[in-house]
């Protein structure tokens, strides 16, 4: 991928889901293109299709219509498996609720991706250990989900987002769960991360006033994507 080939590029997605004898046609015409270091908020009603959009463009669920590319591949031409590669290289992912695995450390949870790419599990080690010091928990490294707070617990998923180094970072709600306070540290680090790293973000949110701290913002209506 050379640095004008967009990160994410998708052009009249629609999709619709079925529901006895009627379809639920969620959108209706999506185009959306994220370069290298963008950072972007999508905010919309509940059930506005947010978290269906970002699946589509994570090629985690396949459009009615439309095409999504991943750093300049159609996703349409690959199987799942090829899907995946492409989405391990090139995507990370941060949900409202954390996902970590409860049995281990934020260390082994931030390096789980790279061992599962078949890294040596001692550059697996440095690497998390060095992103986890990077978003603040240098001390917290030993600590299970069940000792960190929630803040914290988004912290350590952001550096499992980032572990890979992907070239776009994909939130849904990342500090919906979360206090007023801890939820702007953790979007101030977003922001910090994007502007140091030059990771992009894709940042879906209800709160209008970190939206509107992001350089590009977006609001999904009526099944339609709308730059504000
Ligand atoms: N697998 C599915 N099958 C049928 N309908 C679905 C499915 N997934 C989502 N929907 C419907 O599509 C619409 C959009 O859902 P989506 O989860 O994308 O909304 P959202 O904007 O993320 O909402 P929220 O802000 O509450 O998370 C909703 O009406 C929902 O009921
Ligand atoms: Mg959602």
């Amino acid at each position: 991928m050379n640095d004008s080939t967009p990160v994410l590029h998708a052009q009249t997605l629609v999709k619709a889901y079925e529901e006895g004898n009627n379809e639920l046609e969620v959108l209706k015409g999506v185009d959306l293109t994220v370069h290298k270091g963008d950072i972007l908020a999508i905010i919309g009603a509940s059930g506005s299709g947010k978290s269906t959009l970002l699946n589509l463009l994570g090629g985690l669920d396949h459009a009615t219509r439309g095409s999504v590319s991943i750093a300049g591949t159609s996703v349409a031409s690959l199987n799942d498996r090829e899907t995946g590669r492409l989405r391990n290289r090139y995507l990370g992912f941060v949900y409202q609720f954390h996902h970590l695995l409860p049995e281990f450390t934020a260390l082994e949870n931030v390096a789980m991706p790279l061992l599962i790419r078949g890294e040596k599990p001692a550059d697996c080690q440095a690497r998390a250990a060095a992103i986890l010091e990077r978003v603040g928990l240098g001390p917290r490294l030993k600590h299970k989900p069940s000792a960190l707070s929630g803040g914290e617990r988004q912290r350590v998923a952001i550096a499992r987002a980032l572990v890979t180094e992907p070239a776009l970072v994909m939130a849904d709600e990342p500090t919906g769960n979360l206090d007023e306070r801890t939820a702007a540290q953790v979007q101030a680090l977003m922001i910090e991360l994007n502007e140091n790293l030059g990771t992009a973000f894709m940042i879906v949110t209800h709160d209008r006033e970190f939206a509107s701290r992001c350089p590009q913002q977006y609001e999904l209506h009526d099944g339609l994507l709308r730059r504000l």
